[in-house]
C-alpha cells in the first residue's frame, strides 16, 4: 500500500534476533546485548503471520536482518517458511557472513535469493578492532561458501569510517575485480550509544570518487546506492549516503523488530507492537505504520545523532 507521501510500501526488513556473535563499534555497546526475556520476543509462527500480513498489504520483498540473522537456531525453517508465503518474490539476508561456511547453502536450498554481507577492512587487526572479538579469515571463509552456493547477488558492506578504513577504499573497492560481487560503501550513521566515534570519523561517500577518480557511472537500479563501476570489473562499487544525501523521498521499507515493533523509520522514535496480536490485529498495526512513514528522517550528523533510541543491533539497519 501507499504512505500518506505517495510512496509505494514493499520491502519489510525483518529482524529475527538482537543477539551477534561480533560486537562491531558502529553497532552495538562493549558488553553487548542485554539480553531479553524470550517471551518478549516474536515467534516463528508471530514472524510468519507477520510477514503474510506485510504481503497481503503489498509488501513484495523481505530482507532478513539482526542483529546476525545467522545465529537465530530456526533461521533456515524462517527462511523456507516466509519464501513460501504467496505475494513474496524474494527473499534477502543481510550477515556478517561468519556462519556462511555451514549455512550458505541450507539457505540458498531454503529458497534465499541474495545475500549482503559486511566487510568494513582486510586487515586482520582491523577486523579484530572493529568487530571486538571478530576474525577476518571466517569472514572470507564466508563470502567464498557464498560464491560457491549460487546466489543470485552477492555485495559486500563497508560501513566508511574516517581514519579508520578511508585507507582502504581502493583494495576494498578492488574486491569487484577478484570476485562477481557488488562493494558498497556506506556513510557510518550516529545510533543511541554505538560506539565512541569522534567528528572525524563521520567522512562523505565523496571520499570514494576521490580515491577512485577512474569510476564509471551506473545506470540507478531502484536501491539505495548510487552506483558506479571500475574499469573492467565484475561487480559494481554502491555509494550509501544517509548522511550526505538521503535517500526518503523514494523509501519503499518498513522494518519489523525481533521484539515485535514495526518501525516505519530507521531513524524515527515511532513504534508500533504486533507481540501477541492475531491476523487482524497485526493488518491494522501494519496500516496504522505504514501511514505513520514520516517525509524523511530529519538531519543526521555527528551533533544530531539518530532519533531512533535503538542501537542498530536491536533495529536492523
Ligand atoms: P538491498 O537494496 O536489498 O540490497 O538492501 P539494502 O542495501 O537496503 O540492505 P543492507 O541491509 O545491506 O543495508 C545497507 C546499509 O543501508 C545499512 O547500513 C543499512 O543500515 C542502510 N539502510 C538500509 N535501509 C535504510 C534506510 O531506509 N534508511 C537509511 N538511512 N539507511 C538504510
Ligand atoms: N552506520 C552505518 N551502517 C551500519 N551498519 C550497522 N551499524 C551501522 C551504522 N551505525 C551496517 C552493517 C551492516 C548493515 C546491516 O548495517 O555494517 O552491513
Ligand atoms: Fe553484529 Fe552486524 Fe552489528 Fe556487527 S554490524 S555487531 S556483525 S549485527
Amino acid at each position: 500500500m501507499k504512505d500518506t507521501y505517495g510512496r509505494e510500501i514493499s520491502y519489510l526488513r525483518l529482524s529475527v534476533t538482537e543477539l551477534c556473535n561480533l560486537r562491531c563499534r558502529y553497532c552495538m555497546p562493549a558488553e553487548g546485548v542485554c539480553k531479553k526475556e524470550h517471551d518478549e520476543m516474536l515467534t516463528e509462527e508471530e514472524i510468519v503471520l507477520a510477514v503474510e500480513t506485510a504481503a497481503e498489504l503489498g509488501v513484495t520483498k523481505l530482507r532478513i536482518t539482526g542483529g546476525e540473522p545467522l545465529v537465530k537456531k530456526n533461521i533456515v525453517s524462517i527462511c523456507e517458511r516466509t519464501a513460501a508465503v504467496p505475494g513474496i518474490r524474494e527473499v534477502c539476508i543481510t550477515t556478517n557472513g561468519t556462519r556462511l561456511p555451514e549455512l550458505a547453502r541450507p539457505l540458498r536450498e531454503a529458497g534465499v535469493r541474495r545475500l549482503n554481507i559486511s566487510l568494513d577492512t582486510l586487515s586482520e587487526e582491523k577486523y579484530r578492532y572493529i568487530t571486538r572479538i571478530g576474525s577476518l579469515n571466517q569472514a572470507i571463509d564466508g563470502i567464498e561458501a557464498a560464491l560457491d552456493a549460487g546466489y543470485d547477488k552477492i555485495k559486500l558492506n563497508a560501513v566508511l569510517i574516517g581514519g579508520f578504513n578511508d585507507d582502504e577504499i581502493a583494495p576494498l573497492a578492488g574486491l569487484t575485480r577478484r570476485w562477481p560481487v557488488d562493494v558498497r560503501f556506506i556513510e557510518l550513521m550516529p545510533m543511541y550509544d554505538s560506539g565512541d566515534f569522534g567528528p572525524e570519523a563521520f567522512i562523505p561517500c565523496e571520499r570514494v570518487l576521490q580515491a577512485l577518480p577512474e569510476l564509471e557511472k551506473e545506470s540507478p537500479d531502484g536501491g539505495v546506492a548510487r552506483l558506479y563501476r571500475l574499469p573492467g570489473a565484475q561487480g559494481r562499487i554502491g555509494l550509501i549516503s544517509p548522511l550526505s544525501s538521503h535517500f526518503c523521498a523514494a523509501c519503499n521499507r518498513i522494518r519489523l523488530t525481533a521484539d515485535g515493533k514495526l518501525k516505519p523509520c530507521l531513524h524515527g522514535k515511532a513504534e508500533f507492537s504486533i507481540k501477541g496480536l492475531d491476523r487482524d490485529g497485526m493488518r491494522e498495526q501494519f496500516r496504522t505504520a505504514m501511514l505513520s512513514k514520516p517525509e524523511w528522517h530529519g538531519e543526521l550528523s555527528y551533533q544530531n545523532r539518530s532519533q531512533a533510541g535503538r542501537n542498530m543491533n536491536t533495529i536492523g539497519g
